[in-house]
């Protein structure tokens, strides 16, 4: 039986969130109280209420994700389809079509003999370029994902791709070389798929890009690698399991976590939350989750129409490079922000560090440990440097990094995130804000009915006063 079905070792395997170190009684003024959580608890209990209607009245479509197998099965079987035939499949995708795949893969891929996968989110011309040459077309499979299915960036990877592969394959041939992940009614993509008879998988509606990790757009990629995708949304599930069966809104990780960053945000000041993994795999995780706070929660209007521009800066760090780059700023620049760690407590096979130059005091000390320990004081350090300046920080514990703990840990971060959509009164789900620039680059590209676009930048360009360009 797979660990992930055993209670004990699901038990052993529960993340944890550690709010300590953000209470008054470790950082001073800058903290919170115990009280201001008690104070919040009444709002994320009807926070808690309404998301809980939405799920029901199925407008919370990410919530249900973890629990649907069909789903799964599709994945696992068109993983299983291609499997001996490709040695690399590229995904071509942006944004969260892009970050959540590549957080799953850099965390928990690849299986010793999987394909070795690529994630393909840039359109510089030499990084593109670059990978096409590097690549046997006849042996890579890409993955073309995009929600829309008209995203600029993912449709010119698409076309040039597609051109290439009918070029080396022939015009019957190439199909085999190319799987679309996309809306499963909607958009210019399906509809290709539809006319030329791709393979695809389908998005289920209503989850954006920033949420779908785990829809096939996150798990198809996934299961390529020999990532295990139902212990992934097992790990999801028990944290939805978890939040569900909580007593109290604040015994929810993913609803104590909202309610403290809103409070550091709105009563403490912090604009600026920052992502530092104690672990190079999670350091993607840190980019998805950049995504995931800053597309949903800048917002510059809730949703009775009023001004509010709300929205909490990401930032994201690795430790312990970051403390030798970044935390300066943090232990004594402006008093903005509050840090959440990612912490692993065991980070696998031991790597020892030798007892050399025993008579040399500044380096004896750190013979006879291991490189996770030292990681791990690293982090514990800077949680207490951090303190004792005032800087309030959260730490949020994986016992270790595999499928499991990171299912909670995306599923956690996704309903925190929604959540502070909901006491900040703002939709979470939209990006109204990105699509000026993409009304524009059509203009600037030729599309018919964005000439007016066009004469927007030109116009913008004609104001250029040569003085200032230097
Ligand atoms: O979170 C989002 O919705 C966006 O960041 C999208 O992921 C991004 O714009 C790409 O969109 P699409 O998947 O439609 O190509």
């Amino acid at each position: 039986m797979a660990n992930f079905r055993r209670r004990r070792w699901r038990e052993s395997m529960a993340v944890r969130l550690d709010l300590n170190a953000l209470f008054v009684g470790a950082v001073g003024a800058d903290g919170l109280a115990p009280e201001d959580l008690g104070r919040i608890e009444a709002d994320l209990a009807r926070v808690r209420e309404d998301l809980g209607a939405r799920r029901a009245a199925g407008e919370l479509a990410f919530a249900d994700l973890p629990h649907r197998q069909d789903d799964v099965r599709a994945v696992l079987d068109a993983a299983g389809a291609v499997r001996g035939q490709f040695d690399t499949l590229v995904v071509l995708g942006i944004g969260g079509s892009a970050l959540g795949p590549r957080a799953l893969h850099a965390a928990l891929g690849p299986a010793p003999g999987a394909m070795r996968v690529v994630v393909a989110d840039s359109i510089d011309p030499e990084t593109f370029g670059q990978l096409l040459a590097g690549l046997d077309l006849r042996r890579t499979l890409f993955n073309v994902v995009s929600k829309s299915g008209e995203t600029a960036e993912t449709m010119v990877q698409f076309l040039i791709v597609r051109d290439r592969l009918l070029r080396e394959l022939g015009a019957v041939d190439y199909k085999q070389n190319l799987l679309v992940t996309t809306d499963a009614k909607q958009g210019a993509l399906r509809q290709i798929v539809n006319d030329e008879g791709f393979r695809s998988l389908a998005i289920p509606a209503g989850v954006g890009g920033r949420f779908s990790v785990l829809t096939p757009v996150g798990l198809f990629p996934a299961a390529v690698a020999g990532i295990d995708v139902e212990e992934l949304l097992a790990g999801a599930a028990a944290m939805d399991e978890r939040g569900r069966g909580a007593a109290s809104p604040l015994a929810d990780p993913a609803l104590a976590l909202a309610g403290a960053l809103w409070l550091l945000h709105t009563e403490r000041r912090k604009s600026v939350v920052v992502m530092m993994a104690y672990c190079d795999r999670l350091a993607t995780t840190g980019d998805w989750f950049c995504q995931l706070w800053a597309e949903s929660l800048g917002k510059a209007v809730d949703l009775q129409g009023r001004t509010v521009e709300w929205g909490q800066t990401p930032v994201r760090a690795v430790g312990a490079a970051d403390q030798h780059s970044q935390l300066q700023l943090w232990t004594e620049g402006p008093r903005d922000k509050v840090v959440l760690f990612l912490r692993v407590e065991d980070h696998g096979e031991p790597v020892d560090i030798p007892a050399s130059y025993q008579d040399l005091a500044s380096l004896a000390y750190l013979g006879g440990h291991t490189l996770g320990e030292l990681l791990n004081a690293e982090q514990r350090a800077t949680e207490l440097a951090l303190a004792k300046r005032g800087r309030p920080s959260a730490t949020l514990s994986l016992p270790a990094v595999n499928a499991f703990t990171l299912g909670q840990v995306l599923y956690l971060l996704e309903t925190a995130t929604a959540a502070v959509g909901a006491l900040a009164g703002i939709d979470a789900f939209g990006q109204p804000g990105v699509e000026e620039g993409k009304r524009l680059t059509y203009g600037l590209m030729g599309r018919p009915g964005f000439e007016a676009k066009r004469d927007e930048v030109e116009e913008w360009l004609g104001r250029r006063d040569a003085r200032f360009v230097i």
